[in-house]
């Protein structure tokens, strides 16, 4: 039994020795010898059957084998403390962190941003209307009255009677106008609506107005601003054409085609064949819209133009599918 007991004590200490590097190994060498069902219980458990005159030294010898696998176990646990202190200490800290991934703004933002700056450079001013607008600026006020046929041009979400959601960002026009004398010189970008949903249109997109008025205003500063734009937005070699066109708010109107970035002109899915993307509306805003925000055309003229915003942006980084715009795909913004 005696012999027993030293080569219990011997055999452990002896497994102890390398632990260190390895907690898991130590834990379990803990759990086998000094468990509750470990190798040193099992002797205890004997103590039974030692002859009476050698169990009260067998007893002696047994509890100061524990108190000695005790504190071999704890020495042990406390050098594999240091050990993994060391190691932790040992951390390269030259090594790159990693970088929590950076938020960017939506490449539709990016894009009216981009258009506001332009303008901005050009000398106008960055303005703003409301989302949720009164029938009379949306439609009444540019000269579209209630039963004009021009308010099937834009199929309309209406709230009430008197108030819509804006089918474009002209009634920032009257809106501007109302508020101030001329000359004026605004652009305002924002959100529009509209009933409409297919693979170029969604019933929300983003338009850019542009409105300059004073004194002997052309409709060759419309054209000279407007190529300006262009240029800068697309760069010096793209091709652009005035196409005649109507709108109850302007006279004369025209839209505006970009040669399509895509296909350079040639003739692509995009463009649908034929070379060409409207970009935008535009026109000399008509001697009726002054009326009603108490301009006198005898005395200024002006020019107004609306922009497609996802148009732009499709042109702009070559997307040719609108709605991947709108899925939020990180995949997809995460390229901007
Ligand atoms: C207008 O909205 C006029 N307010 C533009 C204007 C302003 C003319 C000032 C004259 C003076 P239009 O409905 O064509 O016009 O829309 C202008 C641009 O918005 C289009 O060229 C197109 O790029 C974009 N657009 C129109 N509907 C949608 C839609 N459902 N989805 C995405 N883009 C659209
Ligand atoms: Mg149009």
């Amino acid at each position: 039994m005696k012999e027993a007991v030293e080569k219990l004590v011997e055999t452990a200490c002896r497994a102890l020795s390398g632990l260190e590097e390895d907690p898991k190994a130590l834990d379990q060498a803990r759990i086998r010898f000094l468990g509750r069902k470990g190798e040193l219980a099992q002797l205890f458990k004997e103590l039974g059957k030692v002859p009476e005159e050698e169990r009260r030294e067998v007893g002696r010898l047994l509890n100061v084998a524990k108190l000695r696998l005790e504190e071999a176990f704890s020495e042990a646990a406390q050098r594999s403390r240091d050990v993994e202190a060391a190691r932790r200490e040992s951390i390269d800290v030259t090594v790159p962190g990693r970088r929590p991934p950076a938020g960017r703004l939506h490449p539709i933002t990016q894009t009216a941003t981009e258009v506001c700056r332009i303008f901005n450079w050009l000398g106008f001013e960055t303005v703003e209307g409301p989302e949720v607008e009164l029938d009379y600026y949306n439609f009444e006020a540019l000269n579209i009255p209630k039963d004009h046929p021009a308010r099937d041009m834009q199929d309309t979400f209406y709230i009430s009677e008197e108030v819509v959601l804006r089918t474009h960002t002209s009634p920032i026009q009257v809106r501007t106008m109302e508020k101030r004398k001329p000359p004026v010189r605004v652009i305002a970008p924002g959100r529009t609506y509209r009933r409409d949903s297919d693979v170029t249109h969604t019933p929300m997109f983003h338009q850019v107005e542009g409105l300059m008025v004073g004194k002997g205003i052309s409709f060759g500063d419309l054209k000279g601003i407007l190529t300006t734009f262009v240029h800068q937005m697309f760069g010096p070699e793209v091709g652009l054409r005035f196409r005649p066109s109507f709108f109850p708010f302007t006279e004369p109107s025209a839209e505006v085609d970009i040669e399509c970035v895509m296909c350079r002109g040639g003739g692509c899915r995009v463009c649908k064949g034929t070379g060409w993307l409207e970009i935008l509306g535009s026109g000399m805003v008509d001697p009726e819209v002054y009326k009603y925000v108490g301009y006198d055309p005898e005395e200024v003229s002006g020019f107004a133009f609306g922009m497609g915003i996802e148009r732009i942006a499709m042109l702009k980084f070559g997307i040719d599918d609108l709605r991947l715009f709108f899925e939020n795909d990180l995949r997809f913004l995460e390229q901007f």
